[in-house]
């Protein structure tokens, strides 16, 4: 553990500006509570790691809410499949801590796997109906994985609000109702998807993407915009026009292979259909080349 480093009298943690402190490092629970005294209201982000400027929004917006920002780096095998990119999912944890400094994190708390899963892990975290469908349809077990690790987090840090990205919005969804329905006790806040100038959504996963598949993965921005364009023409309008720009993505080179593209009620990520109106999320996930993205846009019908 790095020395832990005292805010200056009166100013919030992470607001010094450019000379901010670096974050002080843990990585086992006992460090965590030797600190946890000192850092009054808790905001918690948890992340894998791989840090980009969507992670760095959460970062901001944690630290408007509490005194203390806690960033946890933690790339969770219990949330990748057979086949998927476990191995390699990018990992620098010292370009990670640099950016949390930046962002004038206090506490970075990056356990390994021993730390996280002393033992075998029997009991896990059932997500229940809404993990069951899109993005728990094509990962099967990807929400038990998330839920497990999210708990774990939470109870070992002990926060008061946690954030996450709109841009995972079923895992959103499913993390509220867990809070929720086991009464965790813990405010979850979330912040609106980040995009590259380009339009593409930041995501870790995005450094996999050549320049060509790159120029392909932007039809799933370009989908959802021209879904959302459609919106006053209820869920087929919206469904038609999104679709009619995958169709085209799916003849493109590299071609994008759509794994679902689907409306959804925000609250049970059930389909919504015809005379749907309210809220709603389009969502959409594709692989282009070896990479899996996904993308949503919340829309009001
Ligand atoms: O969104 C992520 O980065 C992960 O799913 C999370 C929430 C940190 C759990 O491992």
């Amino acid at each position: 553990m790095t020395e832990p480093t005292a805010h200056p009298a009166g100013t919030a943690p992470g607001t010094a500006g450019p000379a901010a402190a670096p974050p002080v490092v843990v990585s086992t629970p006992e460090e965590l509570s030797a600190l946890r005294p000192s850092l009054g209201r808790i905001a918690l982000v948890p992340t894998m790691g791989a840090l980009h400027s969507g992670h760095r929004r959460l970062i901001a917006a944690a630290r408007a809410d509490a005194d203390s920002v806690i960033v946890s780096i933690f790339v969770n095998p219990l949330q990748f499949g057979p086949g998927e990119d476990y191995q390699r999912y990018p990992r620098d944890l010292d370009a990670d801590v640099a950016a949390c400094a930046a962002e004038g994190v206090d506490v970075v708390f990056a356990p390994t796997v021993e730390v996280m899963y002393p033992g075998e892990q029997l009991v896990s975290v059932d997500p229940g109906p809404m993990g069951q469908v899109l993005e728990g349809e094509f990962r099967p077990g990807f929400f038990a994985g998330v839920l497990t690790v999210v708990a774990k987090l939470f109870h070992l840090v002990r926060p008061d609000t946690a954030l996450f990205g709109q841009k995972d919005a079923q895992q959103l969804a499913v993390i509220r109702r867990m809070v929720r329905d086991l009464a965790f006790g813990i405010t979850v806040l979330s912040i609106p998807t980040v995009r590259d100038p380009d339009g593409l959504a930041t995501s870790s996963r995005n450094a996999y993407l050549s320049a060509e598949e790159r120029t392909s993965a932007l039809a799933l921005s370009r989908a959802l915009l021209a879904g959302a364009d459609a919106s006053v023409t209820g869920p087929i309008g919206i469904l038609t026009a999104a679709r009619a720009v995958l169709a085209e993505a799916e003849a493109a080179t590299p071609p994008v292979a759509v794994d679902y593209l689907a409306l959804v009620d925000p609250g049970t990520f059930g389909e919504v259909t015809g005379e749907y109106r309210g809220e709603a999320v389009l969502a959409v996930a594709a692989r282009v080349g070896a990479t899996r993205l996904i993308d949503n846009v919340p829309l009001t019908l």
